[in-house]
Protein backbone atom coordinates (compact mmCIF):
# COMPACT_ATOMS: atom_id res chain seq x y z
CA UNK A 1 0.00 0.00 0.00
CA UNK A 2 1.32 3.53 -0.25
CA UNK A 3 -1.39 5.00 1.86
CA UNK A 4 -0.55 9.00 2.24
CA UNK A 5 2.70 8.81 0.55
CA UNK A 6 2.60 11.78 -2.35
CA UNK A 7 4.40 10.73 -5.54
CA UNK A 8 5.35 13.39 -7.78
CA UNK A 9 5.15 12.34 -11.18
CA UNK A 10 6.93 14.19 -14.23
CA UNK A 11 6.12 13.32 -17.69
CA UNK A 12 7.78 13.32 -20.56
CA UNK A 13 7.24 13.56 -24.26
CA UNK A 14 6.79 10.13 -25.77
CA UNK A 15 4.05 8.37 -26.77
CA UNK A 16 3.85 6.23 -23.70
CA UNK A 17 2.74 8.87 -21.57
CA UNK A 18 -0.73 7.63 -22.34
CA UNK A 19 0.38 4.72 -20.16
CA UNK A 20 1.19 7.66 -16.95
CA UNK A 21 -2.42 8.51 -16.67
CA UNK A 22 -3.15 4.58 -16.15
CA UNK A 23 -0.05 4.66 -13.54
CA UNK A 24 -1.84 7.61 -11.84
CA UNK A 25 -5.11 6.34 -11.77
CA UNK A 26 -3.53 2.87 -9.68
CA UNK A 27 -1.37 5.14 -7.24
CA UNK A 28 -4.11 6.83 -6.50
CA UNK A 29 -6.20 3.04 -6.03
CA UNK A 30 -3.63 2.53 -3.88
CA UNK A 31 -3.60 5.60 -1.57
CA UNK A 32 -1.02 7.92 -2.79
CA UNK A 33 -1.29 11.39 -3.25
CA UNK A 34 0.19 12.62 -7.14
CA UNK A 35 0.61 15.87 -8.47
CA UNK A 36 2.12 16.26 -11.90
CA UNK A 37 4.33 18.29 -14.03
CA UNK A 38 4.11 17.01 -18.05
CA UNK A 39 7.07 18.85 -19.98
CA UNK A 40 5.98 20.67 -23.33
CA UNK A 41 6.62 17.41 -25.29
CA UNK A 42 4.17 15.53 -22.43
CA UNK A 43 1.37 17.64 -22.78
CA UNK A 44 1.24 17.44 -26.62
CA UNK A 45 0.72 13.09 -26.07
CA UNK A 46 -1.58 13.68 -23.24
CA UNK A 47 -3.39 17.03 -21.77
CA UNK A 48 -3.08 18.21 -18.31
CA UNK A 49 -6.65 18.08 -18.17
CA UNK A 50 -6.90 14.13 -18.22
CA UNK A 51 -3.91 14.22 -15.49
CA UNK A 52 -5.95 16.91 -13.39
CA UNK A 53 -9.08 14.85 -13.68
CA UNK A 54 -7.01 11.48 -12.58
CA UNK A 55 -5.29 13.38 -10.08
CA UNK A 56 -7.54 15.33 -8.45
CA UNK A 57 -4.88 18.33 -8.37
CA UNK A 58 -4.00 20.58 -11.37
CA UNK A 59 -0.90 19.53 -13.62
CA UNK A 60 1.61 21.71 -14.16
CA UNK A 61 2.86 22.40 -17.14
CA UNK A 62 5.07 25.54 -17.64
CA UNK A 63 7.88 27.10 -15.03
CA UNK A 64 6.82 30.83 -15.65
CA UNK A 65 3.53 30.72 -14.88
CA UNK A 66 3.47 33.20 -12.21
CA UNK A 67 0.54 32.08 -10.82
CA UNK A 68 1.01 28.76 -10.24
CA UNK A 69 4.91 29.98 -8.76
CA UNK A 70 2.94 32.18 -6.26
CA UNK A 71 0.87 29.47 -5.50
CA UNK A 72 3.00 26.22 -5.56
CA UNK A 73 6.96 27.17 -6.28
CA UNK A 74 8.87 24.52 -8.22
CA UNK A 75 11.14 24.27 -4.76
CA UNK A 76 7.79 23.10 -3.04
CA UNK A 77 6.63 21.04 -5.39
CA UNK A 78 9.46 18.81 -5.03
CA UNK A 79 10.02 19.41 -1.24
CA UNK A 80 6.20 17.72 -0.93
CA UNK A 81 6.88 14.92 -2.15
CA UNK A 82 8.38 11.57 -0.59
CA UNK A 83 9.26 10.38 -4.24
CA UNK A 84 10.23 11.74 -7.53
CA UNK A 85 8.91 9.68 -10.78
CA UNK A 86 9.75 10.59 -13.99
CA UNK A 87 7.71 8.29 -16.80
CA UNK A 88 8.08 8.42 -19.40
CA UNK A 89 11.87 9.56 -19.51
CA UNK A 90 12.51 10.71 -22.76
CA UNK A 91 16.26 10.05 -24.14
CA UNK A 92 15.97 14.18 -23.99
CA UNK A 93 14.71 13.94 -20.25
CA UNK A 94 17.41 11.73 -19.47
CA UNK A 95 20.30 13.79 -20.97
CA UNK A 96 19.45 16.85 -19.13
CA UNK A 97 18.73 14.99 -15.91
CA UNK A 98 22.53 13.89 -15.93
CA UNK A 99 23.96 17.11 -17.51
CA UNK A 100 21.75 19.37 -14.74
CA UNK A 101 20.06 21.23 -17.29
CA UNK A 102 17.14 22.97 -15.64
CA UNK A 103 15.10 25.25 -18.20
CA UNK A 104 11.63 23.98 -17.58
CA UNK A 105 9.47 23.35 -14.80
CA UNK A 106 10.44 19.16 -14.94
CA UNK A 107 13.75 19.57 -15.70
CA UNK A 108 14.20 22.57 -12.96
CA UNK A 109 11.83 20.47 -10.03
CA UNK A 110 14.22 17.59 -10.79
CA UNK A 111 17.77 19.80 -10.40
CA UNK A 112 15.54 20.84 -7.46
CA UNK A 113 15.22 18.29 -5.34
CA UNK A 114 16.50 16.45 -2.89
CA UNK A 115 13.76 13.17 -2.98
CA UNK A 116 15.01 10.26 -4.94
CA UNK A 117 14.10 9.67 -8.20
CA UNK A 118 13.07 6.59 -9.97
CA UNK A 119 12.84 6.59 -13.88
CA UNK A 120 10.95 4.81 -16.11
CA UNK A 121 12.77 5.21 -19.85
CA UNK A 122 10.53 5.13 -22.55
CA UNK A 123 12.38 5.83 -26.20
CA UNK A 124 13.12 4.23 -29.81
CA UNK A 125 15.93 1.21 -29.33
CA UNK A 126 18.23 3.06 -31.36
CA UNK A 127 18.11 6.05 -28.77
CA UNK A 128 17.82 3.53 -25.94
CA UNK A 129 21.24 1.84 -27.18
CA UNK A 130 22.91 5.30 -28.38
CA UNK A 131 26.44 5.68 -26.28
CA UNK A 132 25.11 9.22 -25.43
CA UNK A 133 22.26 8.01 -23.22
CA UNK A 134 24.39 5.16 -21.85
CA UNK A 135 26.59 7.64 -20.70
CA UNK A 136 23.84 9.67 -18.75
CA UNK A 137 22.71 6.58 -17.75
CA UNK A 138 25.97 6.06 -16.05
CA UNK A 139 25.87 9.61 -14.45
CA UNK A 140 22.56 8.74 -13.20
CA UNK A 141 23.11 5.69 -11.79
CA UNK A 142 26.13 7.22 -10.17
CA UNK A 143 23.95 10.05 -8.92
CA UNK A 144 21.77 7.50 -6.96
CA UNK A 145 18.75 7.42 -9.60
CA UNK A 146 16.55 4.54 -9.95
CA UNK A 147 15.53 2.89 -12.85
CA UNK A 148 12.77 0.30 -13.29
CA UNK A 149 13.17 -1.08 -17.29
CA UNK A 150 12.60 -0.28 -19.95
CA UNK A 151 11.18 -3.59 -21.21
CA UNK A 152 11.62 -5.44 -24.73
CA UNK A 153 8.98 -5.71 -27.16
CA UNK A 154 7.51 -3.97 -30.22
CA UNK A 155 7.92 -0.38 -29.87
CA UNK A 156 5.19 2.34 -31.86
CA UNK A 157 7.82 3.26 -33.86
CA UNK A 158 7.11 -0.23 -35.37
CA UNK A 159 10.92 -1.46 -34.19
CA UNK A 160 11.42 -4.09 -31.64
CA UNK A 161 13.76 -4.03 -28.86
CA UNK A 162 14.49 -2.52 -25.63
CA UNK A 163 13.25 1.11 -24.95
CA UNK A 164 9.22 0.04 -23.93
CA UNK A 165 8.21 1.85 -20.81
CA UNK A 166 7.34 -0.74 -17.97
CA UNK A 167 3.47 -0.93 -17.59
CA UNK A 168 2.15 1.05 -14.48
CA UNK A 169 2.12 -1.70 -12.29
CA UNK A 170 5.57 -2.66 -12.57
CA UNK A 171 6.59 1.13 -12.01
CA UNK A 172 4.47 0.62 -8.88
CA UNK A 173 6.12 -2.26 -7.71
CA UNK A 174 9.20 -0.57 -8.12
CA UNK A 175 8.36 2.54 -6.02
CA UNK A 176 7.23 0.44 -3.35
CA UNK A 177 10.89 -1.33 -3.41
CA UNK A 178 11.88 2.33 -3.05
CA UNK A 179 9.77 3.51 -0.88
CA UNK A 180 9.68 0.39 1.93
CA UNK A 181 8.44 2.79 4.34
CA UNK A 182 5.27 1.94 2.08
CA UNK A 183 5.38 -1.11 4.65
CA UNK A 184 4.88 0.76 7.56
CA UNK A 185 8.53 0.94 8.63
CA UNK A 186 10.32 3.83 8.82
CA UNK A 187 13.58 4.97 10.20
CA UNK A 188 12.12 8.67 10.66
CA UNK A 189 13.73 10.68 13.98
CA UNK A 190 16.59 7.73 13.70
CA UNK A 191 20.03 8.94 13.38
CA UNK A 192 21.82 6.16 10.73
CA UNK A 193 25.72 6.53 10.82
CA UNK A 194 27.60 4.58 7.86
CA UNK A 195 31.01 3.79 6.88
CA UNK A 196 32.31 3.84 3.64
CA UNK A 197 35.12 2.88 1.10
CA UNK A 198 38.41 2.54 1.18
CA UNK A 199 40.81 4.08 3.23
CA UNK A 200 44.55 6.05 2.34
CA UNK A 201 47.35 5.30 4.74
CA UNK A 202 50.12 8.02 3.99
CA UNK A 203 53.65 6.63 3.08
CA UNK A 204 55.06 10.54 2.72
CA UNK A 205 53.50 13.09 1.36
CA UNK A 206 52.73 11.62 -1.92
CA UNK A 207 52.41 7.93 -1.41
CA UNK A 208 50.01 5.75 0.03
CA UNK A 209 48.88 2.38 0.47
CA UNK A 210 45.10 1.71 -0.30
CA UNK A 211 42.61 -0.91 -1.03
CA UNK A 212 40.55 -1.15 -4.68
CA UNK A 213 37.21 -0.26 -2.33
CA UNK A 214 34.81 1.35 -5.02
CA UNK A 215 32.28 2.68 -1.85
CA UNK A 216 29.29 1.88 -3.80
CA UNK A 217 28.09 -0.96 -1.07
CA UNK A 218 28.15 2.60 1.92
CA UNK A 219 26.60 5.28 -1.08
CA UNK A 220 23.74 2.45 -1.64
CA UNK A 221 22.93 1.97 2.40
CA UNK A 222 23.19 5.80 2.89
CA UNK A 223 20.54 6.44 0.18
CA UNK A 224 18.49 3.54 1.61
CA UNK A 225 18.50 4.85 5.44
CA UNK A 226 17.68 8.19 3.95
CA UNK A 227 14.56 6.98 2.05
CA UNK A 228 13.74 5.37 5.21
CA UNK A 229 13.41 8.96 6.95
CA UNK A 230 16.88 8.58 8.68
CA UNK A 231 18.99 11.59 9.21
CA UNK A 232 22.20 10.12 8.07
CA UNK A 233 25.50 10.14 8.03
CA UNK A 234 28.24 9.05 5.72
CA UNK A 235 31.88 8.86 6.70
CA UNK A 236 33.47 8.38 3.52
CA UNK A 237 37.31 7.66 2.40
CA UNK A 238 38.38 8.58 -1.03
CA UNK A 239 35.83 7.36 -3.46
CA UNK A 240 35.10 8.77 -6.62
CA UNK A 241 31.25 8.82 -5.87
CA UNK A 242 29.25 11.89 -5.91
CA UNK A 243 27.63 13.25 -2.52
CA UNK A 244 24.17 12.38 -2.01
CA UNK A 245 21.76 15.17 -1.32
CA UNK A 246 20.25 15.56 1.88
CA UNK A 247 22.76 13.14 3.87
CA UNK A 248 25.57 14.78 5.64
CA UNK A 249 29.19 13.36 4.04
CA UNK A 250 31.99 13.66 5.61
CA UNK A 251 35.30 12.86 3.74
CA UNK A 252 38.47 11.19 5.63
CA UNK A 253 41.23 9.98 4.09
CA UNK A 254 42.96 7.90 6.98
CA UNK A 255 41.18 5.14 9.49
CA UNK A 256 42.47 7.25 12.31
CA UNK A 257 40.58 10.11 11.04
CA UNK A 258 37.26 7.67 10.22
CA UNK A 259 37.50 6.63 13.52
CA UNK A 260 37.58 10.24 15.13
CA UNK A 261 34.82 11.05 12.44
CA UNK A 262 32.59 8.26 13.80
CA UNK A 263 32.72 9.01 17.34
CA UNK A 264 32.51 12.65 16.38
CA UNK A 265 28.89 11.92 14.66
CA UNK A 266 28.07 9.73 18.08
CA UNK A 267 24.88 9.44 18.98
CA UNK A 268 23.46 7.00 16.56
CA UNK A 269 20.66 4.69 16.37
CA UNK A 270 22.21 2.25 14.10
CA UNK A 271 26.05 2.27 12.88
CA UNK A 272 26.73 0.03 9.92
CA UNK A 273 30.58 -0.14 8.91
CA UNK A 274 30.77 -0.71 5.40
CA UNK A 275 34.10 0.82 5.13
CA UNK A 276 37.07 -1.23 4.00
CA UNK A 277 39.42 -0.13 6.63
CA UNK A 278 42.95 -0.75 6.28
CA UNK A 279 44.08 -2.91 8.85
CA UNK A 280 47.59 -1.51 8.89
CA UNK A 281 49.42 1.83 8.43
CA UNK A 282 52.69 3.03 7.95
CA UNK A 283 54.38 3.23 11.63
CA UNK A 284 56.76 6.58 10.93
CA UNK A 285 54.99 8.11 8.02
CA UNK A 286 57.82 10.04 6.13
CA UNK A 287 57.88 14.23 6.09
CA UNK A 288 59.15 14.46 2.89
CA UNK A 289 58.86 12.25 -0.19
CA UNK A 290 61.10 9.33 0.16
CA UNK A 291 64.36 9.42 -1.88
CA UNK A 292 65.38 6.03 -3.61
CA UNK A 293 69.43 5.34 -2.94
CA UNK A 294 71.67 4.58 -5.62
CA UNK A 295 71.84 1.02 -5.41
CA UNK A 296 69.15 0.60 -3.35
CA UNK A 297 67.49 -2.95 -4.18
CA UNK A 298 64.29 -2.83 -0.97
CA UNK A 299 63.08 -1.03 1.22
CA UNK A 300 61.06 -2.15 4.39
CA UNK A 301 57.97 -0.19 5.73
CA UNK A 302 57.10 -0.98 9.30
CA UNK A 303 53.55 -1.30 9.90
CA UNK A 304 51.63 -0.20 12.65
CA UNK A 305 48.15 -1.98 13.49
CA UNK A 306 45.48 0.68 12.97
CA UNK A 307 41.99 1.34 15.23
CA UNK A 308 38.99 -1.22 14.76
CA UNK A 309 36.09 1.47 14.19
CA UNK A 310 33.40 -1.32 14.22
CA UNK A 311 34.79 -2.51 17.48
CA UNK A 312 35.19 0.88 18.99
CA UNK A 313 31.50 1.56 18.11
CA UNK A 314 30.01 -1.24 19.64
CA UNK A 315 32.25 -1.37 22.77
CA UNK A 316 29.90 -1.11 25.50
CA UNK A 317 29.73 2.51 26.30
CA UNK A 318 26.94 5.23 27.09
CA UNK A 319 26.74 6.06 23.58
CA UNK A 320 27.08 3.04 21.79
CA UNK A 321 24.41 2.84 18.79
CA UNK A 322 21.66 0.76 19.34
CA UNK A 323 21.90 -1.45 16.53
CA UNK A 324 25.85 -2.12 15.42
CA UNK A 325 26.24 -3.75 11.94
CA UNK A 326 29.43 -4.74 10.06
CA UNK A 327 30.23 -6.27 7.02
CA UNK A 328 32.43 -9.44 6.44
CA UNK A 329 34.01 -10.61 2.70
CA UNK A 330 34.95 -14.01 2.94
CA UNK A 331 36.17 -16.31 0.22
CA UNK A 332 35.91 -19.80 2.55
CA UNK A 333 33.62 -21.31 5.33
CA UNK A 334 31.52 -18.23 5.09
CA UNK A 335 29.70 -18.41 8.31
CA UNK A 336 31.99 -19.50 10.63
CA UNK A 337 34.39 -16.67 10.04
CA UNK A 338 31.47 -14.24 10.08
CA UNK A 339 30.15 -15.43 13.33
CA UNK A 340 33.52 -15.53 14.94
CA UNK A 341 33.77 -11.98 13.64
CA UNK A 342 30.25 -11.01 15.19
CA UNK A 343 31.62 -11.90 18.63
CA UNK A 344 34.65 -10.79 18.48
CA UNK A 345 34.13 -7.35 17.50
CA UNK A 346 30.97 -7.19 19.39
CA UNK A 347 28.56 -6.18 16.88
CA UNK A 348 25.12 -7.21 16.88
CA UNK A 349 24.82 -8.51 13.35
CA UNK A 350 26.91 -9.17 10.71
CA UNK A 351 26.57 -9.03 6.71
CA UNK A 352 28.54 -11.92 5.46
CA UNK A 353 29.23 -12.22 1.46
CA UNK A 354 31.54 -14.68 -0.62
CA UNK A 355 34.04 -12.29 -2.42
CA UNK A 356 36.05 -15.47 -4.00
CA UNK A 357 37.21 -14.50 -7.38
CA UNK A 358 34.54 -16.02 -9.43
CA UNK A 359 31.08 -14.88 -7.50
CA UNK A 360 31.60 -10.89 -9.21
CA UNK A 361 30.41 -9.48 -6.39
CA UNK A 362 33.62 -7.62 -5.69
CA UNK A 363 33.05 -4.48 -7.52
CA UNK A 364 30.17 -5.88 -9.24
CA UNK A 365 26.16 -4.82 -9.11
CA UNK A 366 25.33 -7.67 -7.30
CA UNK A 367 25.60 -9.43 -4.33
CA UNK A 368 24.45 -12.44 -1.86
CA UNK A 369 24.64 -12.21 1.28
CA UNK A 370 23.89 -14.41 4.97
CA UNK A 371 23.12 -11.97 7.69
CA UNK A 372 24.55 -13.46 11.01
CA UNK A 373 23.07 -12.31 14.78
CA UNK A 374 23.57 -13.84 18.10
CA UNK A 375 20.29 -15.53 17.22
CA UNK A 376 20.74 -17.13 13.70
CA UNK A 377 21.69 -16.86 10.32
CA UNK A 378 19.39 -16.02 7.45
CA UNK A 379 20.49 -16.63 3.65
CA UNK A 380 19.37 -13.85 1.14
CA UNK A 381 18.97 -14.78 -2.28
CA UNK A 382 21.21 -12.96 -4.77
CA UNK A 383 19.59 -9.22 -5.51
CA UNK A 384 21.39 -6.20 -6.19
CA UNK A 385 23.37 -4.34 -3.96
CA UNK A 386 20.67 -1.38 -3.94
CA UNK A 387 18.28 -3.69 -3.10
CA UNK A 388 20.09 -5.48 -0.29
CA UNK A 389 20.80 -2.28 0.98
CA UNK A 390 17.22 -1.16 1.63
CA UNK A 391 16.37 -4.63 2.57
CA UNK A 392 19.31 -4.33 5.31
CA UNK A 393 17.86 -0.70 6.51
CA UNK A 394 13.97 -2.20 6.67
CA UNK A 395 15.03 -5.11 8.67
CA UNK A 396 17.30 -2.81 10.91
CA UNK A 397 13.91 -0.20 11.17
CA UNK A 398 11.77 -3.38 12.05
CA UNK A 399 14.21 -4.05 15.02
CA UNK A 400 14.64 -0.80 16.35
CA UNK A 401 10.62 -0.98 16.45
CA UNK A 402 10.59 -4.16 18.28
CA UNK A 403 13.49 -2.97 21.02
CA UNK A 404 11.49 0.15 21.17
CA UNK A 405 8.21 -1.68 22.27
CA UNK A 406 10.15 -4.17 24.72
CA UNK A 407 11.46 -0.91 25.81
CA UNK A 408 8.20 0.38 27.20
N1 LIG B 1 36.44 -2.66 10.24
C1 LIG B 1 36.56 -1.46 10.91
N2 LIG B 1 37.79 -0.98 11.25
C2 LIG B 1 38.90 -1.68 10.94
C3 LIG B 1 38.79 -2.90 10.25
C4 LIG B 1 37.54 -3.36 9.91
O1 LIG B 1 35.55 -0.82 11.20
N3 LIG B 1 40.09 -1.21 11.28
C5 LIG B 1 35.09 -3.18 9.92
C6 LIG B 1 34.72 -3.14 8.47
O2 LIG B 1 34.09 -1.92 8.12
C7 LIG B 1 33.76 -4.31 8.37
C8 LIG B 1 34.38 -5.32 9.32
O3 LIG B 1 35.07 -4.53 10.28
O4 LIG B 1 32.49 -4.00 8.86
C9 LIG B 1 35.33 -6.21 8.62
O5 LIG B 1 36.02 -6.95 9.54
P1 LIG B 1 37.56 -7.37 9.37
O6 LIG B 1 37.75 -8.49 10.29
O7 LIG B 1 38.48 -6.28 9.55
O8 LIG B 1 37.55 -7.81 7.90
P2 LIG B 1 38.73 -8.36 7.14
O9 LIG B 1 39.76 -7.30 6.91
O10 LIG B 1 38.13 -9.03 5.98
O11 LIG B 1 39.29 -9.35 8.24
P3 LIG B 1 40.16 -10.63 8.18
O12 LIG B 1 41.38 -10.22 8.91
O13 LIG B 1 39.29 -11.61 8.92
O14 LIG B 1 40.33 -10.98 6.76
Amino acid sequence: MLDGKRILLIVGGGIAAYKALELVRQLRERGAAVRVVLTEGGSHFVTPLSFAVLSGEKAFTDLFDLKDEAEIGHIQLSREADLVVVAPATANLLAKMANGLANDLASTVLMATDKSVLVAPAMNVRMWEHPATSRNIAVLRADGVRFVGPEEGDMACGEFGPGRMSEPSEIIDAIERVLPSAHGVSLKGRHVLITSGPTHEPIDPVRYIANRSSGKQGHALALAAKDLGARVTLISGPTHLPDIPGVTTVKVETAADMLDAALAALPADVAICAAAVADWRVAHQAEEKLKKAEGQTALNLALSRNPDILATLAAPSASRPTLVIGFAAETETIITHAQAKLSRKGADWIVANDVSPGTGIMGGGHTEVHLVSGTGVEDWPAMGKDEMATKLLARAAEALHAMQLAAE
